[in-house]
């Protein structure tokens, strides 16, 4: 995997000075999730006033030791959050702001008046989240207005944060308020270390976790392209949110991928998800079914248009794009995929902005997102959810092998001015597989320090 010695350089005694007088940019040492930890927020959690800010009082508690509220005291006694104070308080490790009843542009002003003077007193990697409704819900055009400019509120201030901290939007339709606490365990904690000025929507949605160490206990999940890379760390993180594994790769991974199976203490499946008996044979072993499918093996062939042989045009249209939905409609159809699973494909930042030397990469890419976009209608009767996460930059054998410009570019062309690492996409991944994350479907879950690239 690449190593950015320029992250470690800066965090360095000589390195932050010589960066600070000259004017570098100086991105920061972002703070990830450790096995065993317990509390989604280590430091201060800070609340604002409003009806939704009100639901996550009541389990405020449970994500931190330290509660602050600010601008009025609907949080409550039985919380126990004390006001804010600049002076006196601790620093602010992650904030969530009600903008829920902002329904007129003379209302936005408040977001000025609420975050201006906390963010000097921000700690590091803080977490900011965002509470709305989804302005096409709302009758009313200028209650709509002033819920979309919220939108370009939040990735603005995203792009302001320093620090390592990040800020999301989380639009809740009536009904989904009993998912706000999966989704703050998730969005305030370093599990998202990785994810910021995203906008996610919440639906509502009848199941939740039962034991938040081990979410997902008692579920089966599937990944493909698991011997390396993204794949090998969304099966550790799967298997230590409790699910039970399939490891699924290509012959000539047979060692590794064995090696990574025993490990978890997982089911390794050798197999090429292009042969053309794949779905048979994915089927058959599998049958007690399953309620995690993760489409995460892929490739490129990179080449520009003018120069693109059809094979590489073809392998890569077929392992990227075409298996995942034969096998996903396969798993429908034989009624393996069990109700209330969850299917994510991976697809990249590159398949919504375009990329050049990619376009067989990037249609294969843009069609996962199209697919999750479309398939999640109809699985929602089944309580199935269907999302594509969309990596950025990620420290890989793949990016190690990129020249070095634009390496260094993809780094460095982002809101946190790095590349992201394994981990941060498999976060989202175990997320994304939860129960109670049916809240979330046929969307994209952007993985990518805010890059600049198709935002
Ligand atoms: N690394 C990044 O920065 C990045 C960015 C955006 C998206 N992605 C996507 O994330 C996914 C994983 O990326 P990675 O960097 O870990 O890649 P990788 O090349 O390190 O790993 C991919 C794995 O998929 C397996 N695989 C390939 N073809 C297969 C087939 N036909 N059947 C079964 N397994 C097969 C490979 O053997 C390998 O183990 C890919 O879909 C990739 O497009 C990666």
């Amino acid at each position: 995997m690449a190593s950015d010695r320029y992250i470690d350089f800066v965090n360095s005694d000589l390195g932050r000075k010589l960066v600070g007088a000259v004017g570098l940019p100086a991105p920061a040492r972002l703070e990830r999730w450790q096995a065993g930890r317990l509390r989604p927020v280590e430091g201060a959690l800070l609340l604002s006033t409003g009806p939704l800010a009100q639901r996550v009082g009541s389990f405020a508690p449970r994500l931190t030791d330290v509660l602050f509220s600010a601008g009025g005291a609907v949080t409550g006694e039985s919380t126990g959050a004390h006001p804010w104070n600049a002076e006196q308080s601790a620093k602010i490790k992650a904030v969530v702001f009600d903008a829920s009843t902002l329904l007129h542009t003379s209302q936005l002003s408040q977001l000025r008046e609420f975050f201006q003077p906390i963010l000097r007193h921000l700690d590091n990697s803080a977490h900011v989240v965002i509470l709305a409704r989804a302005p096409d819900a709302q009758s009313d055009p200028l209650a709509a207005s002033t819920q979309q400019a919220i939108e370009g509120f939040s990735r603005s201030l995203a792009k302001e944060m320093r620090n390592g901290g990040t800020v999301q939007l989380l639009q809740i339709e009536d009904g989904a308020e009993d998912q706000l606490e999966g989704a703050l365990r998730f969005f305030l904690s370093p599990k998202s270390a990785f994810i910021s000025g995203q906008v996610v929507r919440l639906s509502a949605c009848g199941q939740q976790v039962q034991d938040w160490t081990r979410p997902l206990a008692g579920r089966k999940a599937l990944v493909t392209g698991a011997a390396r890379g993204i794949g090998a760390a969304i099966a550790e993180t799967l298997a230590r949110d409790g699910a039970e594994v399939v490891l699924l790769d290509v012959p000539q991974a047979k060692s590794d991928l064995d090696a990574l199976a025993a490990r978890l203490g997982g089911q390794a499946l050798i197999l090429d998800i292009c042969a053309p008996d794949a779905a048979a044979q994915l089927i058959e072993h599998l049958p007690g079914g399953l309620d995690i499918v993760v489409h995460n093996a892929g490739i490129t062939r990179d080449k520009t248009l003018a120069n693109m042989p059809a094979d590489f045009w073809d392998s890569v249209l077929d392992v990227n794009l075409n298996a995942p939905q034969v096998l996903t409609q396969a798993l429908i159809d034989s009624g393996a995929l069990r109700d209330n699973g969850s299917v994510i494909l991976l697809a990249s930042i590159s398949g919504l902005a375009g990329n050049r030397g990619q376009t067989n990469y990037t249609t294969s890419k843009a069609g996962l997102i199209g697919y999750a976009r479309a398939m999640a209608p109809t699985l929602k009767a089944r309580g199935i959810n269907i999302n594509a996460v969309a990596p950025g930059f990620i420290e890989t054998s793949m990016t190690a092998h990129m020249p070095f410009a634009l390496r260094e570019a993809g780094r460095r062309m982002s809101s946190l001015g790095q590349g992201g690492q394994p981990q941060d996409v498999a976060e989202s991944v175990a997320w994304l597989g939860q129960p109670g994350s049916g809240a979330i479907s046929g969307q994209v879950l952007r993985v990518c320090g805010q890059s600049v690239l198709g935002a």
